[in-house]
């Protein structure tokens, strides 16, 4: 945010709250509104060293007090960069518009303006600029300030958040394979302080195994054609300074396995396949019943301590004589 203080001499602030309350509200068609509100803009864009003028959007607030031969406006404006630059003498009525990416602000005046000649004095001028914070990526679709907007899947910004992304879900899955990613599908970014991102893509199962590459890299493990294919939908924080923060995953493989579940066990994991072994045993040795039980099908297995192994089973009859 940038500051400009044209005069503090004579401020209304020093007048007192009390002398303002005095003001009555005044017409924005009011003509002397209009010379006070672009002589402080032409003062403002004059003492702008470098950059583009600025110029009026609209006016939203007036107050004037009239005194013998001079009137007081104080007013309220929002202000849009241009497409012109500073100090190439052009009037910044003749200025269009910078269409996008422009910068834009909120001034808050006071000016004398007399009536008479029609010259104005610069009390005080206090804009600020809301500078347009954005990392050069190509905006599909803009909607509105502060949503999420659909940004292109291309963008060279994305890489290294997706790339923290595949390593953050390969660290925490419990898959033996690392997976990588096999298209982003959709990007969208919030602008904070910093920047939301909501990301989809698929993923699809490497030919690194994990016991052998403890660590994923796309430079050694390729996309294995015969492997797994997962969906995953991903949010993250990065902050002002680029830090990548706050990765939250959600991963999972065509199976329905969780891949960034730390407490999802797979199905032909062979801890649990010998569990399962131990636990169709027993139940078949306490058993009355004239046949053997065994195992269909798995549908969950999550582990929540070390040697603590949750599973949820059907078991069906198979017919096996006893
Ligand atoms: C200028 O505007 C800013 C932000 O609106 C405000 O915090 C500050 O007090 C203002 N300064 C003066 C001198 O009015
Ligand atoms: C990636 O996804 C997009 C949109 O779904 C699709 O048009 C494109 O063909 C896909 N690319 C690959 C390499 O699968
Ligand atoms: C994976 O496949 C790629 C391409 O076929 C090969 O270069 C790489 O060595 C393979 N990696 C492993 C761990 O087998
Ligand atoms: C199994 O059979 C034995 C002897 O026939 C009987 O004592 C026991 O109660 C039965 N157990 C069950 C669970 O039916």
């Amino acid at each position: 945010m940038q500051l400009l203080l044209i005069s503090l001499l004579c401020s209304f602030c020093l007048l007192g709250s009390g002398n303002q309350a005095s003001t009555d509200e005044a017409d924005c068609d009011d003509p002397n509104v209009f010379l006070a509100a672009d002589a402080a803009l032409r003062s403002y864009n004059d003492a702008k060293e470098v950059g583009n003028q600025f110029v009026l959007y609209r006016i939203t607030e007036a107050r004037k007090k009239e005194e013998t031969g001079r009137v007081h406006i104080f007013f309220k404006s929002e202000i849009k960069e241009s497409v012109c630059q500073v100090k190439n003498g052009i009037n910044w009525q003749q200025c269009a518009f910078k269409e996008n990416e422009g910068d834009n602000g909120e001034c808050s005046a006071h000016v004398l303006v007399n009536v008479e000649s029609k010259v104005c004095e610069i009390y005080t001028q206090n804009c600020s600029i809301r500078k347009v914070l954005e990392p050069p990526v190509t905006a599909v679709e803009h909607t509105c300030l502060g949503c999420f907007n659909l940004i292109d899947t291309n963008s060279e910004t994305l890489l290294p958040i997706v790339r923290s992304a595949i390593k953050k879900m390969n660290r925490v899955g419990n898959h033996k394979f690392h997976f990588d990613i096999e298209n982003l599908t959709k990007a969208e970014r919030q602008v904070v302080s910093g920047w939301n991102y909501n990301l989809q893509y698929k993923i699809q199962q490497t030919n690194c195994s994990k016991s052998l590459f403890p660590e994923w890299t796309p430079e050694e493990c390729s996309l294995d054609q015969n492997g797994q294919h997962g969906d995953c939908f991903t949010s993250v924080f990065v902050t002002p300074n680029e830090e990548i923060r706050d990765i939250r995953l959600d991963c999972h493989s065509s199976t329905g396995f969780c891949l960034s579940c730390p407490d999802e066990v797979e199905k032909e994991d062979p801890e649990l396949l010998n569990l399962i072994k131990q636990f169709t045993e027993e139940y078949n040795s306490n058993n009355n019943h004239t046949h053997l039980y065994e195992v269909n099908e798995v549908q969950k297995a999550t582990r929540k301590l070390r040697f603590s192994i949750h599973i949820c089973l059907t078991s069906t009859y198979t017919g096996l004589l006893r």
